[in-house]
């Protein structure tokens, strides 16, 4: 801590908010002295403890008055109220004098860097960069001659030879080693194809392809993409938005998206699912008929709902938070009842969407009401369960023998006012 010579610490990092907090920001750096402010000048809201602040509707309240609950980056520094959820892809840095955290909207950069430490890491990156940009017939990879080719041909409009190449080339994608290979160097073009309104739709479609090759069983693709290209999944949220029509090309590569996108946010414990990704993604559930389409989605909404369950903060907090992003909760309680009910959802799924139907009532307790052949088939699953659980093999399956007891469980202590009432409504009925 000798360097501290500024008062401010500057968080270059994806910013992980309270309501998804899972670790610390991961790289933390010192602001120039130019950026200090005058002191006197600051505003600085000590009166408002976070204790005090509750959600009312999209709005952070507290005895002093309320406040945006999603922060409003601009260019400019400004204080992080208490409690308040930031979007992804902001600078943040940490008042030491005050303990108070500024953001404002990210310049992808690390220009503003001072200290001799980061400035050397500046300094490597940009080397690194320009060498794989601008040194292309020095730096050569196995693939690059078919990239040079992917490069010329889309400056010069000849789309076909385009898709040609990258169709020479799929099969790369999906291999460990030359996925990251391609990713690491190619994802500048990659990323820009498939979100391109003026390129060919099947061109887009190929590039999307291409790339869930890339990412799909990756982890470190995934996790070059999240660090150097925070935006690629709004982006893709946001491309799916500018579609007018859904016509079956459409309709195709909007189901890549929606792959691509749960293989992202799943592994990105710092996405927030914000309201506009979920107005999206609810037009696309509603639009396409598809069955593993919409399986993908309710896996998205899933990690969304899990993660905010499994913070610490107070149930009420939980509840406002999903309602916040997910406000017809008891629409997507239906959908997931239908497909755990469903007897061809795998067993994968079904304990995941089961987890999540659990947390969530869990959170909202009789304020969320599940239909009563979901009760049904409870009540068929505890035996299904319990038979399997004494089924007396020697080799145990722990974490499937853990679920099973899980659902056992559930009926008494989580849908266990729900069967009683139901079963006193049949009573009253007779
Ligand atoms: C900060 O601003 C106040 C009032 O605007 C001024 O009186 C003071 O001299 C300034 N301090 C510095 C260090 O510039
Ligand atoms: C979209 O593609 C065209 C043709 O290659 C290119 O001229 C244009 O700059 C691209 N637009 C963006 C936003 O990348």
């Amino acid at each position: 801590m000798v360097a501290l010579r500024s008062k401010y610490l500057l968080i270059l990092a994806v910013f992980l908010p309270k309501i998804m907090a899972t670790g610390d920001p991961n790289q933390v750096i010192l602001s120039p002295n130019s950026e200090i402010p005058n002191e006197s000048q600051e505003i600085i809201p000590e009166t408002i403890e976070s204790s005090n602040v509750y959600i009312s509707g999209d709005l952070l309240c507290s005895n002093d008055g309320c406040y945006p609950l999603i922060f409003e980056p601009t260019t400019e520094w400004q204080i992080i109220k208490p409690e308040q959820r930031l979007p992804a892809g902001l600078d943040i840095r940490v008042n030491l004098e005050t303990g108070l955290k500024e953001a404002k909207i990210g310049d992808d950069t690390i220009k503003v860097a001072s200290s001799e430490e980061t400035k050397e890491k500046n300094n490597n990156q940009i080397v690194a960069k320009n060498d794989a940009v601008s040194d292309d017939s020095k730096f050569n990879y196995e693939f690059s001659d078919q990239f040079e080719i992917i490069r010329d041909s889309l400056d010069s409009g000849d789309y076909v030879t385009t898709e040609k190449k990258f169709e020479e080339i799929l099969e790369f994608a999906h291999d460990y080693k030359h996925g990251f290979k391609i990713v690491s160097n190619e994802f500048d073009i990659l990323s820009t194809i498939c979100v391109n309104e003026t390129l060919p739709l099947s061109l887009r479609e190929l590039d999307a392809r291409f790339i869930i090759g890339c990412v799909r069983n990756n982890p470190p693709v995934v996790e070059y993409i999240r660090e150097r290209f925070p935006n690629f999944v709004r982006d893709l949220f946001k491309s799916i938005n500018t579609f007018q029509d859904a016509t079956e090309d459409v309709k195709f590569i909007v189901k890549r998206f929606i792959n691509i996108l749960t293989v992202m946010i799943e592994a990105d414990p710092t996405y927030i699912v914000g309201i506009n990704d979920f107005n999206t993604m609810k037009k696309v559930y509603y639009t396409i008929d598809d069955k593993q389409m919409k399986i993908k989605i309710l896996e998205i909404i899933s990690s969304f709902i899990d993660r905010v369950h499994q913070d610490d903060i107070a149930p009420v907090m939980k509840r406002d938070g999903i309602l916040f992003v997910v406000p017809e909760i008891s629409d997507w309680v239906s959908e997931y009842t239908k497909f755990i009910k469903d007897v061809d959802t795998d067993e994968a799924h079904l304990r995941k969407f089961f987890t999540t139907l659990h947390n969530l009532k869990t959170d909202f307790g009789k304020d969320l009401k599940v239909d009563p052949s979901f009760l049904n088939w409870l009540v068929d699953q505890v035996e299904v369960r319990k038979q399997h659980l004494q089924n007396g093999l020697e080799e145990r399956d722990p974490e499937q023998d853990e679920f099973d007891r899980k659902l056992i469980d559930s009926r008494h202590l989580v849908f266990g006012n729900e069967l009683a009432d139901s079963i006193k409504r049949f009573h009253d009925e007779l």
